[in-house]
Parts: C-alpha cells; structure tokens; sequence
C-alpha cells in the first residue's frame, strides 16, 4: 500500500496536499507531520506527528515508524522571509533535503517529492516563456537554495538511483490556506480583500507580471508527477511548470469584475525587486511531452473560483 509522510504539512501547500493525497489513497494513506499542527479538521482526520525537518535523528524515526513509502517534503524558508536571515534560510532549506534523500539512498523510502521554484531564475533568463533550460543565477537566498536543491537531487538520482521528482511551482493561489513569506503571496491577499470589502495595498507595482497557478492545479500536477512510470521522468532536477500569469493590474481588473468597487493601491517595497528578477511567465513543454501535464485554470477560472470559495 502507499504511504505518504508530507514533512512541512501545515503549510500552504501542505494542508492543500494532504487533501489531495486523502482523496487518491484514503484518509490512512496520509501522515502530517510538521513543527505546529494545522487547525483543518479534514486535514487532521490523518495522523500528525511532530517534526522538526532539520533533526536527522527525528527525521529517520518518523519515516521508519509509520512505515511510509513515499515522502513529499514541503519545508522551505521562501524569498522574502529567506532575505531576512539568508543563512537560517540556507540551513533550513538544505540541511531538510538532504535527510530526507539521505533516506531514500538507504533504502527506508521508495519515492521523494520536492517542489523547486520559479526562483531558481533570476535576471539574465528569458522573462517571456522562461525556457527548462537557460541561466539559473538567483538573486534570492531562497533561489539559490532551490537551483542547488535540484542539483541535490539530480546527483542523489545519478549516484544513487533515488527516485525523487520535482516541480518548479510558479506562485500558488488556493483558499484553504494562507502562503507565508513569499513574493507572490499579495495574489492569495487580494481576494480576501476584495471578499470583505477593504482596500488593497500592493508591495508590487502595478505591471509586475509573475507565474502564477490555482492550488487545484499545484495538487494535480504533484499527484501526476508522482504516479508516473520512473523511466518517463527525464528530468531529475526540477521540471518547469507553468498554469497562468498575470500583474497586480490585471488581477485588480479581473477580480474587479466581480466587485466593482475593488481598488488595488500599489506601494512596492522590497519585494518587488524580487519580483522584477524573476519570470513573467514560464515555458512548461517538458512537463507536457513528458508526462503530459496540462493545467485547467487560467488567470480568469482562477479568480471566479477563489472568488466563489470565499465568498461561500
Ligand atoms: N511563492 C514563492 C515565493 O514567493 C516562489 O516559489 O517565494
């Protein structure tokens, strides 16, 4: 049976995860464990069990005693948080990886998702359709964590055989959870905004365009990812992934069209020079020849859906 061990459960991504992999294998199927517990009771119908991701020691024990096959490890300091302690942001982010490849090399798991980022790009890529393949020179502490994790796993996966997979997620917009410490996060605030009626303050400028892609797309493209047959992952460092992109303005005008009197205020701080160092939208065709990935939401289905759960 598949067991799977989501390390970094309470997080944006992790609640979404867990509700996803409930749904495929069954409530049983699924451990969280994580340095604080969520409070979403359907995500806490599975087993929690308390982790700090960086204690090799606590890391092995969870992983052998409940048995899983399978680890999704989520933890990760992002770009804005990660530029307030660049070397908490490192230790955290790299010392986590490798315990958990560690794990994988020794035979105690079979599989290992790990999510990359659109920050392992950084000024002198290509803006427009940012290509798999091209200058990978971050100027975040959280980039740099990113494209040397996916080295991390490349040479695990060439030296080892370890079957880890990953996915360069773009910026991730879902309703069950809030995102923390990230660039991207202003999208996920913009629709709470916009739902009770308060102005929005942007910290990006108005024409500041970055990947974005609805949660249920994120948890799509990792559970298809996962199920695939090893031999037609290719790719052992990161895969480019792409749903829509758009601009502070052009989300302001999307969700304007629901409630009018929605007004976005653009103050950009010093995330939007992280921002401006990254991708305005992101060329995926690895993803789609190869394990047939094809996303559902574009930036209109995703502010009508955000708006709609909200607002429910
Ligand atoms: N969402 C992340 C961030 O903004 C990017 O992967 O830091």
């Amino acid at each position: 049976m598949e067991k799977n061990l989501v390390i970094g459960a309470s997080g944006q991504l992790g609640i979404e995860l867990i509700l996803g992999l409930q749904k495929r294998f069954g409530i049983d199927s699924v451990v969280a464990s994580d340095i604080k517990k969520c409070d979403d009771e359907l995500v806490n119908r599975s087993e929690f069990i308390l982790l700090d991701a960086t204690d090799t020691n606590s890391v092995r024990k969870v992983i052998f005693e409940c048995g899983c096959t399978t680890v999704y490890h989520l933890v990760a300091m992002l770009s804005a948080k990660g530029e307030e302690n660049p070397k908490a942001a490192w230790d955290l982010n790299m010392k986590s990886l490798i315990n958990v490849l560690d794990c994988a090399k020794d035979g105690i798991i079979e599989k290992v998702f790990w999510p990359s980022s659109i920050a392992v790009f950084g000024p002198n890529a290509p803006k427009n359709r940012t290509p798999q393949e091209t200058f990978c020179e971050p100027t975040t502490i959280y980039g740099v964590s990113k494209v040397a994790g996916e080295m991390w796993c490349n040479y695990y996966h060439d030296k080892y055989g370890v079957d880890v997979r990953s996915l360069r997620y773009p910026g991730l917009i879902g309703h069950r959870s809030m995102p923390g410490g990230g660039t991207t996060d202003y999208a996920v605030e913009a629709f709470y905004k916009a739902i009770n009626g308060e102005k929005f303050e942007c910290y990006l400028d108005i024409h500041e365009a970055l990947p974005m892609m609805h949660m249920e797309d994120a948890v799509r493209s990792t559970l298809e990812l996962m199920a695939a047959p090893a031999e037609i992952i290719k790719l052992r460092t990161s895969y480019n992934l792409s749903g829509c992109s758009f601009s502070p303005g052009e989300l302001n005008d999307e969700i304007a069209k629901f409630y009018p009197d929605f007004v976005t205020k653009y103050s950009p701080d010093q995330r939007q020079k992280i921002a401006a160092s990254w991708p305005n939208s992101i060329d995926d065709s690895r993803a789609r020849e190869e394990w047939n990935w094809k996303p559902e939401y574009g930036t209109k289905e995703l502010v009508e859906s955000m708006l709609n759960a909200l607002s429910n």
